[in-house]
């Protein structure tokens, strides 16, 4: 098949590469023609595991191009994915411009003579589907000759090559089903799990044979998106209360949540404790649907509650170390961990970002050390006053308190007397419990972790 894609952001760019691997014809689009350039080149503008790899592979073999100019791409693809980003607005609501910007340059491309299926993996609100149609139809005068489908994304940041291929579920939400029969030609492989070993990504798990397909309409689809995320993010939140409890009442939140995830209707995964969710999707996401329903006259409270729940967590890493030092003004404090999770350079909605601002704010002197996001911090938040050093070992030299705030796998294997050595005073907050608290404290440090007794 020939397909475009749309927005070389992370969505776009995993997508085109792995379905390139499939042997589908793949033209990458994106507005950023400085972008387009960089790929050419086999630059990968993102971090993420074996995408390096995986696109050099498929550009060398030709199924994978990228173009800054749309035409005549959209004119020969049988299937065309948006995956342009979708960011909030101050409302809440996402900003739809760039995609509706697509949407009409897809609409001014389309063969009359070519069925073409527009397929949506941009996280978008409810409802939206309609209005591409509505403006594809418009553009192609009444005459329907393409059909609309919504294909949430689910894939995570850091796992993104893995999840897209060994995926837990497809989603589809057609208008017709001829579009269904195209958009199931696309993933047969994946579906069927019928390819062979990629470059860059691990081989396929033992247990998975075949991944499910749902085929629903495109509101539902739609709503699947929000829903998965809303479940996540407030799962999260959710832990994060019993952890503050767990704090007041000397349990320990780590085998708190064991306990209850073995509960095989709750399950392990979203369960830990810590500084809250960050990343491009799940703040975006509650704001959108909390609009979405606001819009219809009903105000989902758990939604409301799982985003103040996950502020005020943020929050409570300065508190914590007022509590420990006193007076903020003057205290040296490292930070480790700037991207919103592991295994990825992406800093949008971090949490990282409000906890330095909040140390600025009290007078902190901030040094920051991350394996992979410094460069991208140092970009996108020239603001930031803060000193950042090539090491965790630097961050820490002279600080009075060290700060976990990403759980990168480096900072686990720390020596922990080397630490306490370059340290001012050995305090440590974990705001994502990865040290055991016993015996860190039998090194010296005096321990805060997130959800665990003080002693
Ligand atoms: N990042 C994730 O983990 C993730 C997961 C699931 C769903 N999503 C959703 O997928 C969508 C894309 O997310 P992302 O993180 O890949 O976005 P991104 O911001 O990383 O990338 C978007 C890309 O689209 C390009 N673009 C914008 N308007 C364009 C246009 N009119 N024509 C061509 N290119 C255009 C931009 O230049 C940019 O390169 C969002 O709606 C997001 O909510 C993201």
């Amino acid at each position: 098949m020939i397909i475009s894609v749309v927005g070389m952001g992370y969505v776009g760019l995993v997508t085109g590469a792995c379905l390139a691997s499939f042997g589908h014809k793949v033209f990458c689009y994106d507005r950023d023609p400085a972008k387009i350039e960089s790929l050419k080149k086999k630059i990968v503008p993102v971090y993420e595991k074996g995408m390096k790899e995986l696109v050099e592979a498929n550009v060398d073999s030709g199924q994978l191009l990228f173009t800054s100019s749309p035409n005549p791409a959209f004119r020969i693809s049988d299937v065309i994915i948006i995956a342009v980003g979708t960011p909030a607005l101050k409302t809440g609501e996402p900003d739809l411009s760039s995609f509706f910007s697509a949407t009409r340059q897809i609409g001014e491309s389309l063969d009359p003579e070519r069925f073409t299926v527009v397929v949506t993996k941009s996280t978008v609100p409810v409802g939206t589907w309609s209005k591409l149609a509505s403006i594809l139809g418009s553009q192609r005068g009444g005459h329907s000759h393409f059909g609309v489908v919504s294909n949430p994304e689910f894939l995570r940041e850091g796992n993104a090559l893995w999840d897209t291929v060994y995926p837990d579920r497809i989603v589809i939400g057609a208008c017709c089903q001829r579009s269904v029969k195209v958009i199931r030609d696309l993933y047969r492989p994946i579906i069927e799990q019928s390819f062979g070993n990629l470059p860059g990504i691990p081989p396929r798990p033992g247990h998975l044979k075949r991944v499910e397909l749902i085929v629903t309409t495109p509101v539902n689809a739609e709503m699947i998106k929000y829903a998965a995320n809303v479940f996540l993010a407030t799962k999260i939140s959710l832990i994060n209360e019993i952890a503050n409890i767990c704090e007041r009442v000397g349990a320990d939140v780590t085998v708190v949540s064991r306990g209850v995830g073995l509960d095989h209707r709750i399950g392990p995964e979203f369960l830990k404790a810590g500084i809250g969710w960050g990343g491009s999707c799940f703040g975006k996401d509650l704001a959108s649907i909390l609009h979405t329903a606001g819009k219809y006259g009903y105000f989902p409270q758990i939604i409301d509650a799982a985003v103040q729940v996950n502020t005020r967590q943020r929050q409570k890493i300065v508190l914590d170390l007022e509590d420990l030092l006193g007076d903020l003004g003057g205290r040296t404090i490292g930070i480790l961990g700037l991207s919103f999770k592991p295994n990825t350079n992406d800093l949008r909605d971090a949490p990282s970002l409000d906890i330095i601002s909040g140390l600025l704010e009290k007078g902190a002197v901030v040094k920051v050390y991350d394996p992979v996001a410094m460069d991208e911090c140092k970009r996108q938040h020239p603001e930031l006053t803060v000193t950042y050093e090539y090491s965790a070992i630097k961050a820490a030299s002279n600080a009075d308190a060290l700060v976990i705030v990403t759980e990168w796998e480096e900072f686990r294997n720390l020596d922990l007397k080397q630490l306490k050595g370059v340290m001012k005073q050995a305090v440590i907050v974990d705001g994502r419990n990865i040290f055991a608290p016993r015996a860190i404290r039998k090194e010296g440090f005096i321990y805060k972790g997130i959800g665990r007794p003080d002693k």
